[in-house]
């Protein structure tokens, strides 16, 4: 049988204790374990059929009989008996709030000793991000290899992923055994071949399975068909692997997701504890700020609680007014987790846009969001050979190892340690869309060595001095649309008042600074973000800077906006249709990259990203350079 894979479904093992006493069963279900997993493999290794086996073996109940059990628990539910449904919910909502738009289905079966939930993720395209997604909260992965077929690419990459997310138990399921006449030998060396693999992966430990997930061989029983094989079943590995609890030994850690003030008595910070244990008196610290206090009261909706351990949400109040808001972290102030804004990291990405160094991302990590770059990615991972490879971007599927910056400080933990505190996923501004996840290593050493130094002349007595507003005024078009000679003549005109003025000009900058950058995408990201800190720097010095650049990139352009107190950044568009530029074609380089003797030529063969609400647009098909000057400065002086 295989199951549909479309929508996430519930379903549960079919006991006669429902029909005869549903409270009953209800509290031994309540408290079996519960143990999340993950499928890693193809439809054509046999994954759907094994995943319906299981459901199959298990006698899952239909979903009418759900739904009726469902309401029976509610009925229970509010005479005292509460429901632990809530738990396989909540996991699921926590990945949707993530605004992770996924394509992984969540079963739910159970047996007599133990609960499950199994995240089958497609193995198509988007492989990386689903897996990733089911991933995040798997205590183990069963991955899926056909035995006719051994250890394949996407073997090795599910594995590899596996083992980046931090999954400690694995099961190798040799899947279609009856199609090798379940021969010993054909078992032992595809074992052999992933055994050298995981060694080098650090996957310490997994349990080969031989099976036939359509005969039904080695699921629930010990089939005949393998006397060599002295392991379990999968299904009684799948019972009897240890769920993690090791999340409670941790320090205590919970990330503040939303400060809960109902009125002025009353002030608690809600969350869920990511590891640890928390009682009233605990002292705690609040990250990033450091302040401490002592934990007053643990409350939740049916009443207060001696102590909360990891898993559970809950709302925390203090003895002392310190600061705490969403996004920081709440730790026992005997062991905190550091803070830091600069990071080494793994990134996987999986975006069908590369992931640019210099671009800006949203950085989402527990509950804390804030902006990130990519300052330089290391190396990437060929999978396969697990060869160390130099990547200037990362693509789609692919994992690389790469520094970061953050906008602000973040209280974090290595992810080796905790998941909650140490993943993170990546949000493009623009698109909103979920682009890549990762995991930190550790603080960059000298993020905590370098420290703003203040100073007594700041930019408002230098803006002073030269009695002007500073401003960034950004030209932005395509090559040959007019942007330098315009800017030339408004530098021109703002200096004959007086003012103090410089002009940065694309293909000046590119003579030096910007010396070493081409015109690839990470290259021209590279060029705005230098210009935009250089930019920054003369505004400091009170200058009014003008600058003419394509930058064709609206993230860029906004990073840049961004960079500089509300309103001093000026976007100028100007706006030169293509056609128009092309036939001026002042340099001649349009020719040359119709002629295909000049790649990446901006509005050819690499976009140019117009902007959407500019300060000013020049149409130079209407305006004389010297017109559209005056229209700027005019704008300026006003
Ligand atoms: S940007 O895209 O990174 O902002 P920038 O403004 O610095 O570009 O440089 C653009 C100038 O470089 C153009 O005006 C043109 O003279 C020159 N140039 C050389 N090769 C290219 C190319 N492939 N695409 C665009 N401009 C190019």
């Amino acid at each position: 049988m295989a199951p549909q894979l479309e929508t996430p479904k519930y379903e549960m093992k079919a006991s006669d204790l429902i029909a005869e006493d549903i409270e009953a069963y209800l509290h031994a279900h309540q408290h079996k374990s519960l143990l999340r997993f993950l499928t890693c493999g193809s439809v054509d290794d046999g994954k759907s059929t094994l995943i319906g086996r299981l459901l199959y073996d298990s006698k899952m109940i239909f979903e009418d009989q759900l739904a009726a059990l469902e309401a029976d628990s509610r009925k229970v539910g509010t005479q005292g008996g509460e429901i632990d449904f809530a738990l396989l919910v909540d996991g699921l909502a926590a990945e949707r709030e993530q605004g992770i738009t996924i394509d992984v289905a969540y079963r739910f079966f159970s047996t007599d000793k133990r609960k499950f939930i199994v995240a089958d993720t497609p193995g198509h395209e988007q492989y990386t991000r689903n897996m990733v997604t089911g991933a995040s909260t798997a205590d183990a992965a069963i991955i899926l290899i056909d035995a006719r077929k051994g250890v394949l690419t996407q073997t090795r990459r599910h594995s590899y992923l596996v083992s980046l997310l931090g999954i400690r138990h694995v099961v190798l399921a040799i899947n279609k055994m009856d199609l090798v006449d379940w021969s010993q030998e054909v078992f032992d060396t595809i074992v052999g071949e992933y055994r050298d693999f995981a060694d080098q992966i650090g996957i310490k430990d997994f349990t080969a399975i031989p099976m036939s997930a359509l005969r039904g061989d080695n699921i629930t029983e010990p089939s005949d068909k393998s006397p060599w094989y002295a392991g379990p079943p999968l299904m009684r590995w799948l019972e009897d692997a240890p769920v993690e609890d090791d999340l409670q030994a941790g320090p205590f850690r919970m990330p503040v997701q939303w400060v809960n003030r109902p009125d002025l008595d009353f002030r608690g910070f809600s969350g869920q504890v990511s590891s640890g244990v928390v009682r009233p008196g605990d002292r705690v610290k609040a990250l990033p700020s450091g302040r401490e206090s002592t934990v007053a009261r643990i409350v939740t909706f049916t009443g207060d609680l001696p102590e909360a351990v990891a898993g559970q949400s809950v709302t925390i109040t203090l003895k002392d007014e310190i600061d705490v808001s969403r996004g920081d972290v709440l730790a026992a102030a005997a062991s905190p987790p550091e803070v830091s804004d600069q990071f080494e990291a793994t990134i996987v990405w999986f975006d069908d846009e590369p992931l640019l160094p210099g671009r800006p991302y949203l950085l989402k990590a527990g509950a804390r969001t804030v902006q990130a770059q990519v300052a330089e990615p290391k190396y990437k991972v060929n999978v396969n050979t697990l060869e160390h490879l130099a990547a200037t971007r990362l693509e789609l599927n692919e994992i690389g190892v790469c520094n970061l910056a953050l906008s602000a400080p973040i209280a974090f933990d290595a992810y080796t340690e905790n998941k909650d505190l140490g993943g993170f996923i990546l949000i493009d501004r623009i698109s909103n869309r979920t682009v890549g996840a990762g995991m930190l290593h550790f603080a960059l050493r000298r993020a905590q060595n370098i420290h703003w130094q203040a100073t007594d002349v700041h930019k408002a007595a230098r803006a002073a001095s030269k009695r002007q507003r500073p401003r960034v005024v950004w030209f932005t078009g395509l090559s040959g649309a007019g942007k330098s000679t315009i800017a030339n003549l408004v530098e021109k005109r703002l200096h004959a008042e007086g003012r103090h003025t410089y002009l940065l000009d694309g293909d000046n900058v590119r003579h030096g600074l910007n010396r070493d950058l081409g015109f690839t995408e990470e290259d021209r990201v590279e060029n705005i973000r230098r210009v935009g800190e250089v930019a920054k720097l003369m505004a400091d010095a009170g200058l009014i800077v003008l600058t003419a650049f394509i930058s064709p990139f609206r993230a860029e352009r906004r990073m840049v906006r961004e960079m500089m107190p509300e309103g001093e950044f000026v976007e100028v568009f100007v706006d030169t249709p293509l056609a128009e530029a092309e036939t001026r074609d002042v340099k001649g380089l349009y020719a040359k990259a119709r002629a295909g003797e000049l790649k990446n030529f901006t509005g050819i063969d690499s976009p140019y990203e117009a902007p959407e609400q500019p300060e000013i647009r020049i149409d130079t098909t209407t305006m004389s350079p010297e017109q559209a000057a005056e229209a700027i400065f005019t704008w300026l002086e006003r």
